[in-house]
């Protein structure tokens, strides 16, 4: 990362001053090039001015005049010729040019018309040169060269790119440092996040990355650690769930294998004897198909994760739960009462989900509430939420035991409940739906000693308003 960091730093920095000193160099020339050309066409312009006169020596001193002029302070060189290249005036004293030809190429361009320029490196110095024509009524007749030694914009540039170059090692070290500073916040911290997500991925939920460094780091550090909690729990959860699953379906095999080896070792048994075993055999088979069936249930509530939502009359269902579980309570002599408000209940729910739902709890209250004893169901709503209670005066659930009974195969008094055929998922499976509807489930004391499981769900007005 870090070699990277600095390559890209690198290359930058290098196309940032190419791009300055080309930039520079250029406006330099420019500005250089256009003053020339203004001096050139203000003598040009003179020139012109005075060309039809008589007196061509005096119109020589008149041409070294404005020149002069023009160019003094300046060590530009200015030659003034006419058509044939005769220098009209050279300000050279050295090499005086005055009626020699003088031929240079962007002379040549200028009596040709054109505003021309060029620039080369001679032996004393880089040079720019112009050159413009001078014209009498559109008629060219002469021309002005000018060249200026601009060797001080080439200094100008050397010194600009060691400067430059002074500033990109600055910044390439700072660079170095960041990089190397930014890898030891960033880059460590996520290696060790990468390495927790692959013990994740193997299966291996104990690892826990080190959380600390910068504000996002921790809140990132965090969240992985509390996922991996989480991926362990439910882990946890899963291994436990297997384990009680093969422990619950086990018990009624061995039940029944018992019962089938009895029966063959039992030399002549009877037809009384044999319909007993068998009948018990049917029991178990019965606990076996409830079992499985739960087990179904919840797999389906953990899979499919969604809902087949429609608006319910809730009072009617709730009736119809407590009619199907009549024959039970009768049996039980236990009375069964349904307390409802005079107006109809509707809601947006599954049906059969509310349905198995309620069943589950109501059934429970009449299984756990000992004959004689009496069992309540209210149904309360306001535009927000829905309220179902089943209340009994059975034995209650002590407060500890309270969050446990809405966990898979959890049961008070195993012994007891397992002999009264429960496997311990009615509540996990009603809880599981109650969530799904966005509602919640909860268990406290009953007024008469017995305990009151509480649904609440959510009013939804339209179909589809709920996911
Ligand atoms: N109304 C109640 N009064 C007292 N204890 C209860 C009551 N409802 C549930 N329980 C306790 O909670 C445990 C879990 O109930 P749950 O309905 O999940 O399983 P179950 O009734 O044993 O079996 P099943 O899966 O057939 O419903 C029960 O075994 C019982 O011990
Ligand atoms: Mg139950």
């Amino acid at each position: 990362m870090v070699a990277t960091y600095v390559a890209v730093t690198l290359i930058t920095l290098v196309l940032m001053c190419v791009y300055i000193l080309g930039i520079l160099s250029d406006n330099l020339y420019s500005e250089k090039r256009t003053a020339l050309y203004s001096k050139a066409n203000i003598i040009s312009q003179t020139v012109s001015d005075m060309w039809d006169m008589r007196d061509e020596n005096l119109m020589s001193l008149r041409i070294q005049d404005i020149t002069e002029r023009q160019l003094a302070g300046t060590n530009i060189r200015g030659v003034v010729t006419n058509t044939t290249y005769n220098v009209l005036y050279d300000n050279n004293s050295e090499s005086n040019m005055r009626s020699k030809v003088f031929m240079r190429d962007v002379l040549k361009r200028a009596l040709d018309g054109e505003q021309a320029n060029s620039a080369f490196a001679a032996d004393s110095g880089d040079t720019l040169t112009v050159s413009v024509p001078v014209e009498v009524s559109g008629e060219i007749v002469g021309g002005v060269y000018l060249a200026e030694n601009v060797s001080s914009i080439g200094e100008t540039v050397a010194t600009i790119r060691t400067s430059l170059i002074v500033f990109c090692i600055v910044i390439l070290f700072l660079s170095v440092l960041m990089s190397v500073g930014a890898s030891y916040i960033f880059t460590q911290p996520i290696s060790e996040f990468v390495e927790v997500a692959q013990a994740i991925s193997r299966g291996d939920f104990s690892r826990r990355a080190k959380v600390q460094g910068l504000r996002e780091i921790v809140q990132m550090g965090e969240a992985l650690n509390m996922m991996c909690d989480e991926l362990n729990a439910l882990d946890e959860k899963r291994k436990h769930f297997v384990s009680d699953v093969s422990h619950e379906l086990k018990t009624p095999m061995a039940a029944i294998k018992l019962l089938c080896d009895s029966l063959v070792q039992a030399d002549a048994p009877d037809m009384a004897t044999v319909r007993e075993f068998l009948g018990d055999m049917s029991g178990e088979i019965d606990r076996l198909t409830r079992l499985i069936d739960k087990l179904l249930t919840l797999s389906r509530l953990d899979a499919a994760n969604k809902l087949n939502p429609s608006r319910v009359n809730i009072t009617a269902l709730c009736g119809g739960v407590m009619r199907s579980l009549k024959k039970i309570a009768d049996e039980k002599n236990i009375r069964l009462s349904f307390d409802a408000a005079e107006n109809e209940i509707y809601n947006v729910v599954d049906y059969d989900k509310l349905y198995e739902s309620v069943y589950n709890i109501a059934e429970n209250a009449i299984k756990y509430t000992p004959s004689g004893g009496r069992v309540v169901t209210r149904l309360r709503a306001n535009d927000r939420v829905c309220i179902i209670e089943v209340e009994d005066t059975g034995p209650g659930i002590p407060d500890e035991e309270k969050p446990k009974v809405f966990e898979r195969f959890y049961r008070l008094d195993d012994s007891r409940a397992r002999d009264t055929g429960g496997t311990g998922l009615g509540l996990a499976i009603t809880r599981e739906a109650i969530l799904l509807h966005g509602g919640t489930i909860e268990v406290v004391d009953g007024e008469f000693g017995g305990s009151r499981f509480i649904i609440r769900l959510p009013m939804v007005k339209e179909e589809g308003d709920q996911s």
